[in-house]
């Protein structure tokens, strides 16, 4: 497996065993069929802060992608998902429309707990056959953008009787800790979001992922597969430019909580297709020598034309190596449901 700890500073592989950070900030309950614990405050703009320094003081610098997501950078995204060049989401969409009932029987579901769960649009082609089938169904969407969480919520509860929702405003690496117990919990990963860790930094989540699954449980990764490199490209240089937006949109977010002077037309959007590392990389380069600064943190970074900022991976996987890195985590694979031109899977996993 291709090692490259350059390309992941956020993830040290080495930090303490356990998923529960459990410094729950507020616990509302909204009204009866809504509960929302949000674990994003204080210590969230410290976390930003050191990591975005580690990050841009490395050599070559880099951003992790979760600070994409501020509320504009998650209408940023719903809008790559309407973009005729980004298939995945309708690809994903398509299977879940035909197989979504025989998935939730398949693993036996009875809650359903969702990591990184965006607008949870698709999400209802599981919840529509979950509640079909018992009348109530418990579902828990975990994202770090606060906006999704509540707009999804509250949108859910309003269109399906019975659906009891336990929102989490977190980071699905770390607020794991105080999910509901319930019996049989499927945990769905959607939008090939898995394939936006480094090799390493997916084993080390899967790992934890799978301890934390009981009898019972079982696991459905969205994952975008090898393809004709003008398609994947094309799907993250959309011709609108809504995708270089939405890359911009990092810089953003640093200079309204950092006090950061980013010019963001002093930077262009790079995408393409790595095929060592089978991923797409996406980049921020710098179209011109300049100078920023990062209040906050007290950082001054000089840029030169062509210096890259790394702000995301987004792998391409094939079957097999998509279940040997399964079951190297310790899962097993029950089920692989994909299109009739394999352009994308939904893959059904349990502790093994
Ligand atoms: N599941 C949706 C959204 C995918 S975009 C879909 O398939 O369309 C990725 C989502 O994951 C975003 O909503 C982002 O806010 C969220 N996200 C990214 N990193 C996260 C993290 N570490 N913890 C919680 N949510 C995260
Ligand atoms: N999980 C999505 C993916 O890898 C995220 C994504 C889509 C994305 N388009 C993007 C992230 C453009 C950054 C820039 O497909």
């Amino acid at each position: 497996m291709d090692r490259s700890p350059d390309l992941d500073p956020g993830f040290a592989g080495e930090f303490a065993d356990e998923l529960a950070d459990l410094s729950l900030l507020a616990f509302e309950p909204v009204v009866p069929d809504l509960r929302l614990d949000v674990f994003r405050g204080g210590d969230w703009i410290t976390d930003f802060a050191q990591d975005v320094h580690r990050g841009l003081s490395a050599d070559p610098p880099q951003l992790q992608p979760k600070y994409f997501y501020d509320a504009r950078g998650s209408e940023l995204f719903d809008r790559i998902t309407e973009l005729p060049e980004y298939y995945p989401t309708r690809v994903e969409r398509a299977i879940l429309r035909e197989r979504g009932a025989e998935i939730v029987a398949a693993a036996g579901a009875r809650a359903l707990v969702e990591l990184g769960s965006g607008s949870s649009e698709k999400t209802e082609l599981l919840l529509a056959p979950l509640l079909a089938a018992r009348g109530e169904a418990v579902y828990v969407p975990i994202d770090v953008s606060e906006s999704a969480v509540r707009q999804a919520s509250v949108r859910l509860i309003e269109r399906y009787p019975g659906l009891r929702v336990h929102g989490v405003i977190g980071d699905f690496e770390k607020h794991l800790g105080g999910l509901p117990a319930d019996e049989g919990r499927l945990f769905a990963f959607l939008g090939g979001t898995i394939g936006n860790f480094t090799p390493d930094h997916m084993q080390f989540f899967l790992r934890r992922l799978g301890r934390l699954l009981a009898p019972g449980d079982a696991l459905l990764v969205g994952i975008d597969l090898v393809k004709d490199t003008a398609v994947l490209e094309a799907a993250y240089d959309d011709d609108a430019g809504v995708t270089e937006q939405f890359n911009k949109n990092i810089l953003n977010v640093i200079n309204e909580n950092l006090a950061g002077d980013f010019d963001l037309d002093g930077f262009e959007h790079v995408a393409f297709f790595d095929e060592r590392n089978s991923w797409i990389e996406m980049r921020l380069r710098a179209l011109r020598d300049q100078q920023v600064r990062v209040g906050a943190l007290d950082l001054r970074l000089d840029f030169s034309a062509g210096d890259d900022i790394r702000t995301e991976i987004s792998r391409k996987f094939r079957r097999n190596g998509f279940e040997r890195e399964l079951a190297a985590a310790g899962l097993r694979q029950t089920g692989w449901y994909s299109d009739e031109e394999n352009r994308f899977a939904l893959v059904l996993a349990t502790a093994a």
